[in-house]
């Protein structure tokens, strides 16, 4: 459990350096994030490498035992570069350049970029490299922010029709997995094939997904060139790289089954501001932020990178960049509650994190980001975000003179399978203007966190053996090796709507849906329909009179028996005994879900909780963490055998306990 701080010294007289890096310890920062945007610092022109800035900045942090988290500074290619290389820059699927002014401005198909950012990439790894403080490297910076992954250009294009080639191997095999024979869209050859940009309407969905599936390959193949360049030049020190919030333009797993470490970028106020939550809700958490935004990403990040010898996931991750105060970029960029920063931070170590890291240590006074807070005010007076983070500094100070603390991992006997293919598949065609599997995800592991359970977000390729319980939220297309681990599992399985919906070619099933499910479930999907914003279906079951909005599916029942049904009889929600599988055939209001996962939990033998929606528990080795979001205090103490050492068990209004137990649970 470390502290960070984003540093960008490029933006600030020199003369303030060491008294920045005093401060920065003083606060109990270990970790400082340096240069991910500095290449025009770095080479003003080209080929005059300017390193003495950095040097000297690196010198000075690591002069108060700093330790240095250094990026590659490809997000923010310099105006020479651009000019010498308009190819370089992205283009809109209108045809229009996306023009240099603001970052981001790159194709990640562009050869020439592709060739600058290894030879940038190698010469600031060769220049800090074995630098013994230069202990982690980040690529680029949040690869897809400002919704910058697919390119038009025409490097885009041509890669394109190679990757088609490469996976469809012949054009008959193109067609039929498109069906282009529907608006006789058939093609001779892969050199016929453009990306699906301002067609007449709707373009062919499996174009459109192939498209995205390309797309995300470039981002994976850009980022390997820089990890394996890093890894020759800088042996030992992991590399990660900053993904997003509710971000899913590219297939992380991916991405980060070439990194060492996985880190996000957590902004809790913004995000509850910018995404899917209904107008009561952003008004309720406008300054908290959801008290499962974060959380729900700590926990689809911990199951990110991986182990470079099994190949296994290792569990690392951090956070990157923590809000310390308001941000610029949302629709309404509302402050912080006093204690959110400390809340935030304590939360991420309590789903896993090794390091939090916020962005960022001063506030600037220019440029684009001048109303985004810092720790530090511009005036270099210390802002509310520098003294909460202080407090959680002196927090760690506590607990490891308390304890040795080793092993600190999650234990989650729940998996929620996360699948980014899958979700291109229903953005592609969500049916219903209102069906985002994204917020379908987001919504039952709220309920699942809300029963007080702890939460794997876990890719498709995942082994499920250790879990008890196995949520599959948004997977219309399930690959062999899921459906082998789903077979496999002794867990109770919750399907919601749309499982199994889609071929891997997002067709129908010969079967119809659930396809592949079909056994598993015991039920066959013969109708779908989506229900405009109003109309609102009742659903019994359980005892209690639920309700479905936005989807509803009409269910053929195998083997399984109805548990719940639609006002007309049919059944909303089947289970199948034998495989301990539910299908839900519903978008259920989120007390629904609650009712729901809390049946399959209890069948599936775990404890659940009955928590106000305002507090949040989590367990991590011998620590329960509890965070209050509440703006009043809440009595709470585990019901094992544990003592208070941060914080008391009445927590205060956004406050935060640790306690610690006499045995892991
Ligand atoms: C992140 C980005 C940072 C900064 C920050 C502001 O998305 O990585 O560079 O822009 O947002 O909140």
């Amino acid at each position: 459990m470390k502290l960070g701080v984003c540093y960008y010294p490029e933006q600030w007289p020199e003369r303030w350096w060491a008294n920045d890096a005093k401060r920065m310890r003083k606060v109990g920062i270990s970790h400082v994030r340096l240069a991910e945007f500095s290449w025009a610092m770095i080479e003003p022109s080209p080929g005059q490498l300017e390193w003495g800035w950095l040097d000297r900045a690196i010198a000075t942090l690591v002069n108060e035992g700093l330790l240095i988290i250094l990026c590659t500074p490809t997000a923010t290619p310099p105006k020479w570069l651009i000019d010498a290389h308009p190819d370089v820059l992205a283009m809109g699927a209108d045809g229009n350049n996306r023009n240099f002014g603001s970052r981001r401005h790159y194709c990640f198909s562009s050869p020439i970029y592709r060739g600058e950012s290894q030879r940038i990439t190698r010469l600031i790894a060769e220049r800090y490299g074995n630098h013994p403080q230069v202990v982690a490297w980040q690529t680029d910076n949040e690869y897809g922010c400002h919704d910058t992954v697919l390119s038009y250009s025409p490097s885009a294009r041509h890669n394109f029709r190679r990757w088609l080639a490469s996976h469809h191997k012949t054009i008959e095999a193109l067609n039929a997995a498109w069906g282009t024979v529907f608006w006789s869209q058939c093609y001779r050859n892969f050199d016929e094939i453009d990306p699906p940009a301002v067609t007449v309407t709707e373009a062919n969905p499996s174009q459109r997904l192939d498209w995205q599936r390309f797309a995300s390959d470039e981002v994976v193949a850009f980022n390997r060139e820089q990890v394996s360049i890093l890894r020759q030049h800088s042996p030992g020190r992991p590399v990660t790289h900053n993904f997003m919030g509710f971000f899913t333009a590219f297939n992380h797993h991916d991405v980060a089954a070439d990194l060492d470490i996985a880190s996000w970028d957590s902004y809790p106020l913004g995000f509850t501001q910018m995404f899917f939550l209904g107008t009561d809700e952003k008004i309720r958490w406008a300054t908290t932020g959801h008290p499962d935004i974060a959380s729900f990403h700590h926990d689809l990040y911990r199951g990110m990178s991986v182990d470079r010898h099994t190949g296994k996931p290792n569990r690392r991750w951090w956070v990157m960049e923590q809000q310390p105060g308001p941000v610029n970029w949302a629709s309404w960029n509302p402050a912080p509650e006093d204690g959110m920063v400390r809340l935030w931070t304590w939360q991420a170590f309590a789903h896993g994190a090794e390091l939090v890291s916020y962005f960022r240590w001063r506030q600037a006074p220019f440029a684009q980001e001048q109303m985004h807070a810092g720790l530090l005010r511009p005036d270099r007076s210390d802002d509310k975000g520098l003294v909460e983070a202080t407090s959680v500094g002196r927090e760690l100070v506590r607990l490891a003179k308390k304890l040795p603390i080793t092993n600190l991992d999650v234990r989650a006997k729940v998996a929620l399978v996360f699948d980014y293919n899958c979700l291109w598949m229903t953005e592609i065609q969500p049916h219903g203007a209102d069906y985002n599997p994204l917020e379908l995800c987001f919504r039952l592991y709220s309920a699942l966190r809300q029963l007080g359970l702890d939460v794997d977000i876990v890719s498709p390729n995942a082994s499920l053996a250790n879990y008890r319980l196995v949520v599959l939220p948004a997977m219309p297309t399930i690959a062999p090796a899921l459906l082998a681990a789903l077979e496999a599992s002794t867990a109770e399985i919750v399907l919601a709507p749309r499982a199994g919906s889609k071929t891997s070619t997002m067709q129908i099933p010969a079967n119809l849906a659930p396809g592949v499910l079909t056994d598993l479930a015991g039920i066959t999907v013969t109708r779908v329909a989506s229900l405009p914003p109003g109309i609102v279906t009742k659903v019994t079951g359980f005892d209690k009179l639920m309700t479905a909005t936005r989807w509803r599916e009409e269910l053929r029942l195998n083997t399984a028996i109805a548990e719940a049904s639609f006002d007309n009889g049919d059944a909303a929600i089947s289970r199948n005994a034998k495989t301990r599988t539910r299908y839900v055939a519903a978008w259920l209001a989120g007390d629904d879900w609650l009712t729901l996962l809390g049946r399959a939990a209890d069948d599936a033998g775990l404890i659940t909780a009955s928590l106000p929606d305002t507090i949040r528990v989590s367990a991590i080795g011998t620590l329960i963490i509890a965070c209050n979001f509440a703006s009043t205090p809440f009595l709470w103490r585990p019901t094992a055998p544990a003592e208070c050492i941060i914080g008391e068990a009445t927590i205060g209004a956004h406050g935060v306990a640790v306690w610690q137990l006499a045995v892991a649970l």
